[in-house]
């Protein structure tokens, strides 16, 4: 019989590419969606899937609603990927934050467990729960040390699924992705907001791009990747969590210089901190600032995960390269800056 599953948080970067990978699988794809003023599932469109899944309203913050939904489709998998996802806001947002990142994964644990039991539970946590790194690099044993609200709430969502697992036997797994990115990246996170903003300045439609924090070292994969892996978890003999990582990090700048080289542009770096620029070595204009208002309260200095587990128990591993991912981004970019409708 056709598997089924649902998406919470589907509208979202990994949502997209989780639902296209599913739908190769033969698998009935629900998209569990928030009702919006502006529905533009954009990403939907972009991986040509719009018309092959099922949509549903889903919103963590309302009880019933999950419940009656998970009750009513009684899938054999839920991806639980929907959250307040940008750690900048949850400083601005705690309590928001805390409600859907954390208390919203046990409404969902609870619906399972109440009307749905058979269905397997996949909770999206996070390498930013390792915050101020308590070892290099972090794998499924390192002590955790969230710096932001939003860690905070999703190392409640990673002990909440596995306390499930223990205490109900519930099939629940917790991934701990290291970032991933994709052209579906959300246009604010760092990776999206500098291709956008190198691409639109070499098409001379933009002078500056304003940073904050460019020492930062995240460990950058593919997103397309990474679903892979979160299927890996939901279909494998027993329940467990997992670290997915590409086990290589790189600064914010590493992956400017990246960027810049593949819009054919070398950037030079001078001055530090907040004085910090990054200038065209052909034009010597400056194309990179820093500006402190996009600094965090409290900084992730450095994030390299060892995903050694999720390899040797899974058979995962990332297929796309940094180069790869970064050359990706940019020539998706260009042609949406370009295309018809641009
Ligand atoms: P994303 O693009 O921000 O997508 C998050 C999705 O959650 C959006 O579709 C959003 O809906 C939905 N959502 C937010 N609040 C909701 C609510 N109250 N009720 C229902 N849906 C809600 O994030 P992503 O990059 O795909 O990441 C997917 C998940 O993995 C997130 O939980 C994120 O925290 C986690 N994660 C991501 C990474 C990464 O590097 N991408 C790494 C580790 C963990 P709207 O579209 O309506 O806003
Ligand atoms: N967004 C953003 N914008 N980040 C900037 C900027 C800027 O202008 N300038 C420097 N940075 C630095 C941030 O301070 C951070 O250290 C790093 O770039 C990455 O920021 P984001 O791309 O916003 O990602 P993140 O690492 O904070 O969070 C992402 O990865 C987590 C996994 O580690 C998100 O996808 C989270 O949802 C995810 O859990």
């Amino acid at each position: 019989m056709k598997k089924s599953a649902l998406i919470i948080g589907a509208g979202g970067q990994d949502g997209a590419y989780l639902a296209q990978f599913l739908l190769q699988k033969d698998y009935k794809v629900y998209c569990g969606v928030r009702r919006t003023a502006s529905a533009d599932h954009w990403r939907f469109r972009h991986l040509g899937i719009e018309r092959d899944v099922e949509l549903v309203y889903l919103e963590l913050a309302e009880e019933s609603n999950v419940a009656r939904l998970v009750s009513r489709i009684q899938v054999d998998e839920i991806y639980n990927l929907a959250a307040q996802s940008y750690v900048g806001t949850s400083f601005e947002q705690a309590i928001y934050t805390a409600e859907i990142d954390a208390v919203g994964v046990c409404r969902i644990l609870e619906a399972i467990r109440n009307y749905s039991a058979h269905t397997r539970f996949y909770q999206a946590s996070t390498s930013e729960m390792y915050g101020k790194v308590m070892e290099v690099p972090q794998s499924e044993t390192t002590p955790f040390y969230p710096r932001s609200p939003y860690g905070v709430a999703k190392l409640y969502g990673h002990w909440i699924t596995r306390n499930y697992r223990e205490a109900y036997n519930m099939f629940a797994c917790s991934g701990i992705l290291f970032n991933h990115e994709s052209p579906l990246r959300g246009p604010e996170f760092v990776t999206r907001k500098a291709v956008i903003g190198l691409a639109s300045i070499r098409l001379g439609r933009m002078e500056i791009l304003n940073l904050g924090n460019l020492d930062a070292k995240r460990d950058w994969g593919f997103a397309g990747d990474y679903v892979v892996g979160m299927w890996l978890m939901l279909n494998a003999q027993e329940a467990d969590d997992y670290v997915l990582a590409t086990g290589h990090t790189r600064s914010v700048r590493e992956f400017l210089n990246a960027a810049a080289t593949c819009l054919d542009f070398e950037l030079e770096w001078h001055g530090s901190g907040e004085s910090e620029v990054g200038t065209d070595r052909k034009t010597g204009k400056t194309v990179v600032a820093v500006d402190a208002a996009f600094y965090r309260p409290a900084e992730v200095d450095l994030l390299v995960g060892d995903a050694t587990k999720a390899h040797q128990k899974l058979g995962w591993k990332p297929q796309t390269s940094f180069d790869q991912l970064v050359s990706m981004m940019v020539e998706a970019e260009v042609a949406r800056l370009t295309g018809p409708h641009a």
